[in-house]
């Protein structure tokens, strides 16, 4: 996600700021910039494309003893030099970086255009500028223009702001958004993680939610968003920075698996209506009718984003009641589909550079229909070259097995089934304010599971060497029987196959022997009894079970070695539970194989070719 970092103190601080941007570099960005105070005056210099570029043109920049620098991950507005952070108000003596997400901003930008400010970004991130330069006016005192600002905004944040009016201080606040102040000799440092200044010091404060910062070359003061002084003791880092860009996680794989919680909420953020048991999508609202009326959806993608898509088509059937036909985008692309009018197209991609996906989308346009995305990577092709769309947000994936982005596609997936099935009159207010408070709580069950994952060791552990798995599920977690076995596919070199789990009898089922471990997605839901009885077959055949349950009753006892327990949801919603434990199996699978788990042999992270 994106990078922060300020300076101040008697060091070159472009020199520190673009030494910690290098840093930051780990965590996936596409644009870079830089404020500093020089001559009693902010210089903003911004570039999309990396630190590199942005170190070209700073030239002679290096009086500053105080400044900001960024690394942006495009949320709202596409990767340009005008969305890059910093930030200035509309005097251009206040600048500011935030990572987060502003929900409100539409509200507060058309409140601060009314008080006549102007505008130069499509940012959410540039309405705080405005707003605290607002509070500036009548309070003519930084740390209580931020603190007020905050007061009005709805969303997260991890924000430094620095203002020539006030040129010896840097005013930071987090919520949700990770910083750290590292607190050095003659200088202090603030970052979005340790790694871009423990070339500095290893002595840091962390930043907690809804705390406000006021940090000079030889002072750190912190306090709550209150106004309360808050105390807290320096901490000693002792880990290596490789460790810290991974999160104190042994893989990059399993922080984003770990993320998921936060992910998920994300892709939610700011689009769930409770009262009316409905969502709001920025990117659909222009199209909102042709959504809702259109007589088909065909949804194109490829691996894991295919998967998601077949998860879409059991929900929006369902619920929406809407045919759907999900398409391998490479044969969709040669095989002379049909598409008629009524007809909408919906691309699902993490990259959003995904050479099949593109091809298709834009043989989708050459056939005359709307082509809607579902994508990750802001400004990516696949997001310019689409009508409309809805971002995932669920930040930059490195590990090169995709976990997060699929929970947070199916999260969308479940948005907009909500939006169009409501509007459809397919679904009544009441069923729609039941899914939201569930969407609410998933995070919270995403954690639960996250934080038992010992069995899941233990059964990597015992199994291993097994050369085959079959991964079963039914309804709308046979897709996610399918994801479980490309996961374990991909990074431990397994053979697996996924199928629903009645189709077994039709011919897999003669794999089955005591060395075919099974792994079953059984959770009592509308399939629960058809799926117990597919257990039996496989019981009956010496095969080894494993299963992924909710809590776990006599019957299922009885049948299964091992019982994986996830916390029970909505049917529609289980997906983004029950792809969880398998996701952790292969990873363990992978490392107890001794397998390159974020660079599989012979995979890319962004398909590019055909
Ligand atoms: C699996 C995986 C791939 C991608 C596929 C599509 O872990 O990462 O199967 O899902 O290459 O990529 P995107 O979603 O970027 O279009």
């Amino acid at each position: 996600m994106c990078g922060i970092v300020g300076y101040i103190g008697d060091k070159d601080a472009c020199e520190v700021l673009v030494e910690g941007l290098k840093r930051l570099e780990y965590r996936g960005y596409d644009s870079a910039g830089v404020a500093l105070l020089m001559d009693s005056r902010i210089k903003v210099l911004k570039t999309p494309g990396k630190v590199s570029k942005l170190e070209k043109m700073l030239g002679d920049s290096h009086s500053a003893k105080i400044g900001i620098g960024h690394t942006r991950w495009a949320t709202h507005g596409e990767p340009n030099t005008v969305n890059a952070h910093p930030h200035t108000d509309c005097t251009g003596n206040i600048a500011i970086i935030h990572n987060g997400i502003i929900e409100n901003y539409s509200a507060l930008k058309t409140k601060l255009l009314s008080l006549g400010h102007t505008f130069k970004s499509q940012t959410d991130t540039e309405v705080l500028a405005h707003l605290i330069e607002e509070f500036y006016s009548r309070t003519k005192n930084l740390e209580m223009a931020v603190r007020l600002a905050l007061k009005d905004v709805d969303g997260t944040f991890g924000l430094v702001v620095m203002s020539s009016n006030e040129p010896d201080i840097l005013v930071a606040a987090r919520r949700g958004s990770p910083l750290v102040i590292g607190l050095g000799e003659s200088e202090n440092l603030i970052a979005s993680d340790a790694s871009a200044l423990i070339r500095h010091t290893r002595n840091v404060i962390y930043m907690h939610d809804n705390e406000i910062a006021v940090i000079t070359r030889d002072n750190v003061s912190l306090k709550n968003l209150d106004d309360e002084a808050v105390e807290r003791d320096a901490e000693h880092l002792t880990f290596d920075i490789e460790q810290i860009e991974k999160g104190g996680f042994a893989h990059f794989m399993l922080k984003e698996i770990n993320e998921q919680p936060e992910t998920v909420l994300n892709a939610f953020r700011g689009r769930l209506m409770d009262d009316e048991g409905i969502s709001n999508m920025g990117g659909l609202r222009d199209v909102e009718d042709k959504v809702t009326n259109a007589r088909r959806f065909v949804i194109l993608a490829c691996g894991t984003s295919w998967h998601a898509a077949l998860v879409g088509k059991y929900i929006l059937e369902q619920y929406a009641k809407i045919p759907v036909e999900v398409d391998y985008a490479s044969e969709f692309r040669y095989r002379n589909p049909v598409l008629m009018d009524g007809d909408i197209v919906w691309a699902i991609s993490q990259s959003g550079e995904t050479l099949d996906t593109l091809a298709a989308l834009r043989e989708a346009r050459v056939k005359g229909v709307p082509v809607y995305g579902i994508v990750n990577v802001v400004g990516s092709t696949i997001a310019r070259e689409t009508d409309a769309g809805v971002y995932i947000h669920a930040g930059p994936e490195i590990g090169v097995a995709s976990t997060k982005a699929f929970t947070s596609q199916l999260a969308v997936l479940n948005l907009i089934n909500l939006l169009v099935a409501r509007k459809r009159k397919t679904m009544t207010a009441e069923q729609g304010r039941e899914i939201v408070a569930e969407m609410h709580r998933l995070p919270e069950k995403i954690q639960q599971i996250l934080d038992n994952t010992v069995q899941i060791e233990a059964i990597a552990e015992e199994f291993k060497e097994s050369r085959n798995f079959l991964y079963l599920g039914r309804g709308v977690n046979f897709p996610v029987a399918l994801e479980g076995a490309l996961k374990l596919k991909e990074i431990s070199y397994i053979h697996a196959e996924g199928y629903p789990a009645a189709e077994m009898k039709h011919g897999p089922i003669a794999l089955i022997d005591e060395n075919m471990p099974a792994v079953f997605i059984a959770l009592r839901d509308s399939t629960y009894d058809k799926i117990l009885s597919n257990i039996q077959e496989v019981r009956a055949r010496k095969g080894n079970v494993i299963v992924i349950a909710n809590e776990a009753d006599g019957r299922l006892r009885d049948l299964a070695e091992h019982i994986i327990e996830i916390p029970e949801t909505l049917e529609i919603l289980s997906p983004i539970l029950s792809v969880i434990p398998l996701q952790l199996l292969s990873y363990y699978m992978a490392v107890k194989r001794g397998c390159n788990v974020d660079q599989p042999r012979n995979l890319a992270k962004s398909v590019t070719v055909e």
